[in-house]
């Protein structure tokens, strides 16, 4: 076994460090290279999974298909079993939460994985769908609600790239990212993670895919992203998450594929199985699905990842069972996120194949597919964090761009003549309990799970960029309640909508209407006789149509993250709005699910958008 080199540059053979460090090797040094192929950079990535898979035991195979929490597994515990993969769920951070302690983390994982007898380096996956969203100082971006009304897949690659780079500076190597949903009720508490209600959508912004791997996953930069959720998660009856879709073939193929081709076309490096049942059968279960048709038919060759838990959902009993790992594993799911109970899965999983109830070729297809990605990622020359990247979090570059995004991505629904907003001279209010909240821009998926109001994150509110855009003899006034507010105004901007949430915990069967603080401060708004804007921060369309006639101007400002600026570029017309609805708005909560061309009239119908006449 070659000798290991200690510390940041640890690799596997002195010929790699002699590779890496880019010296010249003569062909006798290359003859004469210690170590195994599978050690060897220069030979084809196939010819060393092939001879690394001949040198592991079943407990190394069957570890390599199993991925647990970071808060569940430490380092030499994760490296005891040998495991294939680490993750942080949503929140799930090191303290302190900053891009340097993350990369301290990632390389005490990765030191562990190499000083294992086959050193096969861990990979490491975080959900960062608008950025690097779970650490503090990152650039968060608009949700893919807001790119899909931006409808710049340009801008969505840039996108990719700049949440890669600042993934990249933490050590992950891999991103539960994007999700390709098509969101089809938007009384679904993921409707802000889908980019539209028809396919086109996802399609034209899987984009991002290009940039979050970049030209070679091996690049510095590049991490592997995921494209989820595999398949129908947005098609559940009455938009409930995890539910049940229940569609013919012919609508899912319609529906619900085309955003998984066009990924797979792009070369992505993992897809995430759905939790929801397609027709009472649980994806994760469905062999058909992940094995004849996103295996065989769509001849996906990277590797498929369950979601948190997923395979506890087949028998729709608690916790997993032998029968419901057999069941996945044969189904073709190839990674498993156990993140707490990962010793049981590897017993259970261990019995079924020497019990012959799961095929080793089974088990060596996983293991393939997953070593292939981690030779293609470099892990094997590169194992540690490139920290030449930790200046990119938060950049002014990223956050620039992040400006730009939310520009793009504001949608003008209604306009008098109100907007925009005269820069100087203006005495204007502000108002409304998402206008000066971080949090509250932000969303779901932002420093925790579930997202939180405050000044979670470093950024700038609706409000300061109302501020930093007033010009000259201008005053901004501000109250949440809009308290202060009287016709000595020029114009009230009410900045309102919906408080974070993620998954499950957005679910709204009871409709979309505005809270009762909201439509109070709109009311009172609208008592003073000064024009209202109303900019609605929400991760859907809602049911305003009742408010609207008291309202001057109405823009959708979906969730826009941290660069609030970008809202005030828009309100002032910095920036003339050219953002265009991705999904029809109803006129009521009844109306529910509604979406373009199923007969049904729409407040604002899919593509609706104005923008300013000079
Ligand atoms: C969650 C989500 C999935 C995410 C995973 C890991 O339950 O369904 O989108 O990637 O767990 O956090």
């Amino acid at each position: 076994m070659a000798s290991r080199l200690r510390g940041r540059r640890a690799t596997t053979t002195i010929l790699a460090c002699l590779l890496a460090a880019g010296t010249a090797l003569t062909p006798l040094s290359a003859a004469a290279a210690p170590g195994p192929i599978y050690q060897n950079p220069r030979k084809p990535v196939a010819d060393r999974v092939a001879d690394l898979l001949g040198r592991m035991s079943l407990d190394d195979k069957i570890a390599q298909m199993v991925q647990a929490e970071r808060n569940a597994a430490t380092p030499a515990r994760a490296a005891e079993l040998r495991l294939g993969s680490i993750l942080s769920g949503g929140g799930s951070a090191p303290t302190p939460n900053t891009a340097e302690s993350w990369a301290d983390m990632y390389d005490d994982y990765q030191r562990a994985a190499l000083a294992t007898p086959l050193g096969i380096p861990t990979i490491y996956g975080v959900d960062a769908v608008h950025g690097h969203n779970n650490v503090v100082g990152a650039t968060i971006f608009p949700h893919n609600i807001g790119l899909g009304a931006a409808d710049d897949p340009a801008l969505a690659e840039r996108i990719g790239r700049a949440t890669a780079e600042e993934v990249s500076a933490t050590g992950v190597d891999w991103d539960f990212a994007p999700c390709l949903c098509v969101a089809r009720d938007d009384r679904w508490g993921r409707t802000y993670e889908s980019f539209g209600e028809i396919p086109r959508n996802a399609v034209v912004n899987s984009t991002i895919i290009n940039g979050l791997q970049g030209k070679r996953l091996a690049a510095p930069g590049s991490v592997l992203a995921t494209a989820k959720h595999f398949i129908g998660d947005g098609g559940t009856t009455g938009g409930k998450d995890q539910g049940n879709t229940e569609i013919s073939e012919a609508e899912l193929r319609a529906i619900h594929l085309p955003p998984f081709r066009a990924a797979i076309a792009r070369g992505v490096g993992s897809v995430m199985i759905s939790f929801n049942s397609w027709n009472g059968v649980k994806d994760h279960g469905n062999k058909y699905l992940i094995t004849d048709l996103l295996k065989n038919e769509l001849r996906f060759t990277g590797f498929v990842v369950s979601d948190w838990n997923g395979i506890d959902q087949i028998d729709g009993q608690e916790g997993f069972t032998a029968a419901e790992v057999r069941q996945a594993v044969n189904a073709g799911l190839d990674m498993f996120m156990v993140p707490h109970d990962y010793a049981k899965f590897l017993d259970l999983l261990r019995a079924e194949v020497q019990a012959n109830r799961v095929p080793l070729a089974r088990i060596d297809d996983a293991n393939r597919r997953i070593l292939t990605k981690k030779f293609e990622l470099g892990l094997f020359e590169r194992p540690f964090t490139d920290r030449s990247f930790l200046k990119t979090v938060g950049s002014k570059q990223h956050r620039d761009l992040a400006r730009q995004a939310v520009r793009e991505s504001q949608v003008l629904l209604r306009n008098d003549g109100v907007l925009p907003l005269p820069k100087n001279n203006a005495k204007l209010f502000v108002a409304g309990k998402n206008a000066n909240d971080i949090g509250n821009q932000s969303g779901g998926w932002t420093i925790t799970w579930q997202g939180s109001s405050g000044p979670i994150t470093p950024g700038t509110t609706i409000l300061d960029g109302i501020k930093q855009s007033a010009g000259k003899n201008s005053t901004v006034t501000y109250d949440r309640e809009a308290d202060g507010l009287d016709s000595s105004y020029r114009a009230a901007v009410v900045v309102v909508g919906e408080t974070p949430y993620a998954e499950g915990q957005g679910d709204r069967p009871d409709g979309l209407a505005l809270d009762a603080e909201d439509l109070a401060t709109l009311a009172k708004a609208k008592a003073t006789g000064v024009p209202v804007v109303t900019v609605l921060v929400s991760g859907r369309p809602l049911d305003i149509a009742q408010q609207l006639p008291q309202w001057n101007a109405l823009l959708a400002s979906w969730l826009p993250g941290t660069e609030g600026g970008g809202v005030a570029d828009v309100l002032f017309g910095a920036y003339r709005p050219t953002g265009k609805l991705s999904f029809s708005w109803p006129s009521s909560s009844a109306q529910e699910p509604i979406n373009v061309g199923d007969g049904k009239k729409p407040l604002f119908p899919y593509g609706y958008g104005l923008t300013y006449r000079r």
